[in-house]
């Protein structure tokens, strides 16, 4: 299904002093990324509490990086598309723009965005759970046996995302709503809205006046807020909507 960008999307982006774009695993989905939720997600079949926990990682952690080994090796074969570019194009057409992402796959900064807020952390990325505390960027794929991977410190390295159970960073969350409460316009690209506090920033957002918007080719939980929707795919709709921006008023 293919639908128009409205117009008054894009006059509010050309009025916008600061946008914020949340994503999430759908804008990934052309790239080949599976999405979380739904046919065909990740978590179908799945009980998120067995591989994306403190304590799954705790009881088994063969098991959890064989999970992300999995993904890391899935991903390598990734690369970003058509969406993932026309946001860093969008980030150049607005005075303030931040990027906020439940995505841990690394595929904006691969696209070209810079300063990406990364709220779910980085896939490539592995942290000691020793004493070390040591993080650093690993991005073999698959990685070399046995899993799971050893710090030098000997400890248990683990991925450097979110986890179930887990709070966000506290200096990423907060960014992220310094922004999301200055924001004229806020776009939500390919997410459920199912996973708290990220959804929460689009409440924040609306609470202090800015405009939400969404790019989904379903509903989400995050719809029934949205003044805009664009029921399109992320590698369709934002091309579109970056040309209309670009095209004169
Ligand atoms: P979900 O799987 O919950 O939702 C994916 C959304 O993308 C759905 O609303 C789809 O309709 C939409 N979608 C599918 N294909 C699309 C496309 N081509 N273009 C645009 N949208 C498309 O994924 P998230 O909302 O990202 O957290 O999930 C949020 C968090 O839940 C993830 O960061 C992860 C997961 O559990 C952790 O692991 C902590």
């Amino acid at each position: 299904m293919s639908q128009d960008i409205p117009a008054g999307l894009v006059e509010a982006l050309r009025k916008a002093e600061a946008v914020v774009v949340l994503t999430g695993s759908g804008i990934s989905a052309d790239s080949g990324v599976p999405t979380f939720r739904g046919a065909g997600g990740l978590w179908q079949g799945h009980h998120p509490e067995e591989l994306a926990t403190p304590r799954a990682f705790h009881r088994d952690p063969a098991q959890v990086w064989g999970f992300y080994d999995w993904r890391r090796t899935l991903l390598a074969g990734c690369a970003p598309n058509d969406g993932h570019r026309a946001l860093v194009r969008l980030e150049q057409l607005v005075p303030e723009f931040t990027l906020l992402t439940q995505n841990v796959d690394g595929l904006h900064q691969a696209a070209g965005s810079r300063d990406v807020v990364e709220l779910h952390g980085n896939i490539w990325r592995v942290r000691c759970t020793g004493g070390c505390r040591g993080e650093h960027e690993d991005r073999r794929a698959p990685l070399p046996p046995p899993l799971p991977p050893r710090c030098t410190c000997k400890s248990l390295l683990r991925p450097a995302v979110v986890w179930f159970g887990e709070a966000l960073s506290r200096d990423v969350f907060e960014r992220a709503e310094q922004a999301s409460l200055i924001a004229d316009v806020f776009l939500a690209i390919g997410t459920s809205g199912a996973v708290e506090p990220a959804a929460s920033l689009a409440r924040l957002a609306r609470s202090t006046g800015a405009i939400v918007a969404e790019i989904n080719p379903d509903g989400s939980l995050l719809s029934a807020m949205a003044r805009y929707i664009v029921n399109d795919t992320a590698a369709r709709a934002l091309p579109r909507l970056v040309a209309a921006l670009e095209s004169p008023a």
